[in-house]
């Protein structure tokens, strides 16, 4: 079976075709950073447009990346939810479109299901269970995978994500968006230890997140005054290490508490060299495996659409239908989805 997925939750087209007995036949991916750069963050309606541009060229190229055409085409998956209603009601209309006019059945996906199941796609892949760290634009959850749709929420954050952390002390420090790789840049050449911000819920014993702490914090030493650009360095160095200080601690907490061994890392922030360093460090000590799928599955896009819905389909006890309707969920329970037995 050859599913097309798409995925436009946000600021990046994804396509891409996955065989269920091939693989990743060919995937395409199209960011707006440069164009929502300019604005500092993500301007919704620019992003639905950008989607409407590029979704149908980036879905002719990876067809002829693949070899393949319109025919092949056995099913299409695509993000219903949660993310930016117009940049979901895009790919869910083309998806749903070429499912009617193909006569093939459309699936829709929950974004933060394929990105739970992408590590899947790596060619290492973790087996089931294991525990998930996303960390994203707009999420940062740790997460129990015991299989598909078999998810448990183990911590989330009280107030911001990780990436946003990085992106509103990235403003604040006048560097561009988005803000992580920015910061992380900058903080090549920081003086660990200059600076002292707060590890936010470091000590909480739980497994939740607050980081929107950090940034007042970034405000407050900004104000202060910043001498230099050595200075600023300083400060990114340690923002950066005071997020990822958080961030593997409570992974490594979520391992402990639930027995587990295998550890997955996945969103953009999770491109973190720091980051990656760290859990490295920490898996090289204590004898815990550390899945770091490739940037390109880590981030937004079509290839972990398209697998969580061959998953999915192929699973189905009905013959998935032919749609004749569709709805996008930008907000959307993920312990909502039904389980998948095996
Ligand atoms: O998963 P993603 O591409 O999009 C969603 O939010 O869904 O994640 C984007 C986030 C941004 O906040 C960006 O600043 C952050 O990932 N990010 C990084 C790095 N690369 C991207 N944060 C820290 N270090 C990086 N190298
Ligand atoms: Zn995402």
């Amino acid at each position: 079976m050859i599913v097309l997925g798409i995925e436009t939750s946000c600021d990046e087209t994804g396509v891409a075709l996955y065989c269920t007995t091939r693989g990743l036949l060919a995937q395409a991916l199209h960011s707006q950073v440069a164009m929502h750069e300019h604005y500092g963050g993500v301007v919704p309606e620019l992003a639905s447009r950008d989607h409407v541009r590029r979704i149908l060229p980036l879905t002719q190229q990876v067809l002829d990346e693949a070899g393949a055409n319109r025919a092949d085409i056995d099913a299409i998956a695509y993000t219903e939810g949660p993310g930016l209603a117009g940049a979901l009601l895009v790919g869910t209309s083309v998806a749903n479109a070429l499912a009617m006019a193909l006569n093939v059945p459309a699936i829709g996906i929950h974004h933060l299901e394929g990105h739970l199941l992408s590590p899947l796609l790596a060619d290492d892949p973790p087996p089931f269970p294991f525990v998930a760290l996303l960390v994203s634009g707009g999420h940062t959850q740790l997460m129990q995978v015991d299989g598909v749709g078999r998810y448990r929420l183990l911590g989330d954050t009280l107030d911001d994500a990780a990436g946003e952390a990085f992106d509103k002390s990235a403003k604040l420090l006048g560097l561009g968006y988005p803000g992580g790789p920015a910061i992380a840049r900058l903080a090549q050449s920081g003086r660990p230890g200059r600076v002292r911000l707060p590890r936010p819920m470091l000590h909480s014993n739980d497994l939740d997140f607050s980081f929107s702490g950090l940034k007042t914090a970034v405000l407050t030493t900004v104000k202060r005054g910043l001498a230099d650009e050595a200075a600023r360095a300083d400060l990114a160095c340690e923002l950066q290490a005071a997020i990822v200080d958080v961030l593997v601690a409570k992974s490594l907490a979520a391992l402990e508490a639930t027995g587990l061994t295998r550890l997955v890392i996945a969103g953009g922030v999770s491109a973190n060299l720091r980051l990656r360093e760290q859990l490295a460090q920490a898996r090289a000590a204590s004898g815990i495996d550390v899945y770091f799928p490739a940037p390109a599955l880590c981030t937004d896009n079509g290839a972990m659409i398209a697998f969580a819905g061959a998953l999915r389909l192929a699973a189905a006890s009905a013959a998935p239908a032919v749609p004749d309707a569709f709805s996008v969920r930008p907000r959307w329970a993920l312990d909502a989805l039904p389980a998948i037995d095996g």
